[in-house]
């Protein structure tokens, strides 16, 4: 018989690696997201949510590639994956006592997060991958990704207003960088709707030049590196905590590595195996600029979030 007190012990100890694996899972799906696209297997499985009419997983067709079919299944299974992860970020935060508001809503935005893709995911399929379709169900994982980062913070401080760690200018500079790295996703993914990866080949693209989308594209870039410049001045400045700057360095390092798959990717046509590596680096980037948005802030500890923290790293 399963222990039910032990069972939501070991739950609650677990919260912290719900969030790390939530955001490791959406990382991933983006990634697994590209594979279909560069590899055409985007209508692999022709319906939602069965793969093939009458069958909930891929079948012998007539017509469509076996490989095609379970790399978009493939896509599909992950999805359930993050569904379950969501599920558990939720549970903890729901069993937890006192209930943590902010990390109840984070916990239920992993949740919600993965039935606006599934639907997202639905609509695209049965529009026949139209290039917005993609890019609007793209655009949402860096966007759960980023509320991922701030549930893994929000474990181990309160709820109480946040107040800078660092120079009072870093909060803003950063509410700009933030800005801008939106319109870098969403001018990333316009290219891609102009570009050759569709994810089908019979599908309608964007019609406008990949090559002005792309400068558009790389513009943002050259903005969110001016700003980047900036925090680093102001974390110079001090006070700039040592965690702090390792996150700056680590955002420092994972957006020059983006910009140059990005070039080289633009002038060697696209090849897919980068294709796949710059979505990954999308996703690293926002990962690295939510971590050093949250970690530049803190709300201090209250009574109420260490008796959290104690109940859930008490043994069973
Ligand atoms: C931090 C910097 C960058 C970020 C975060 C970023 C992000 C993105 C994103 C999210 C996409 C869309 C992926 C998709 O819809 O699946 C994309 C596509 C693209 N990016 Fe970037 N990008 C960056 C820098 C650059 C630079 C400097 C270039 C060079 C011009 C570039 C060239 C491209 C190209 C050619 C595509 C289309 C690839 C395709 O056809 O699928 N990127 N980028």
């Amino acid at each position: 018989m399963v222990n039910r007190t032990a069972l939501k012990q070991r739950i609650l100890q677990w919260q912290y690696g719900f969030a790390i694996a939530a955001v490791v899972a959406n990382v991933s799906i983006a990634i697994t997201g590209a594979v279909v696209r560069v590899t055409g297997s985007g209508l692999g499985c022709t319906e939602w949510p069965n793969c093939q009419p009458g069958s909930m997983i891929p079948i012998e067709h007539p017509e469509l590639d076996m490989v095609h079919q379970w790399i978009e299944y493939g896509n599909r299974l992950l999805g359930g994956v993050i569904g379950i992860i969501g599920g558990l970020c939720f549970l903890a935060a729901w069993l937890s006592r006192p209930h943590r508001k902010r990390v109840l809503w984070l916990s239920a935005a992993m949740l919600g997060g993965v039935f606006v893709q599934a639907v997202l995911g639905g609509i695209t399929v049965r529009t026949g991958l139209l290039w917005w379709t993609v890019a609007i169900h793209m655009v949402v994982s860096p966007v759960l990704a980023w509320f991922a980062v701030l549930l893994v913070r929000s474990l181990r401080e309160s709820d109480a207003p946040p107040r800078p760690r660092t120079h009072p200018w870093v909060p803003r500079v950063l509410i700009a960088q933030t800005v801008v790295l939106v319109g870098l996703l969403i001018a990333g993914t316009l290219v891609t709707g102009a570009g050759p990866h569709a994810g089908d080949q019979k599908v309608a693209r964007l019609d406008l030049p990949v090559s002005t989308l792309a400068h558009v594209h790389a513009a943002f870039l050259y903005t969110f590196l001016a700003l980047l410049a900036l925090v680093g001045y102001l974390l110079w400045r001090g006070p700039a905590p040592r965690d702090v700057w390792k996150r700056y360095f680590v955002l420092v390092g994972v957006v020059l590595a983006q910009g140059a798959i990005g070039f080289v990717q633009y002038f060697t046509g696209v090849p897919s195996v980068l294709v796949v590596l710059h979505v990954f680096g999308a996703m690293l980037v926002t990962v690295a600029t939510a971590a050093l948005w949250a970690w530049s802030r803190e709300r201090p500890a209250t009574v109420e979030a260490s008796q959290h923290e104690q109940f859930a790293t008490a043994s069973p």
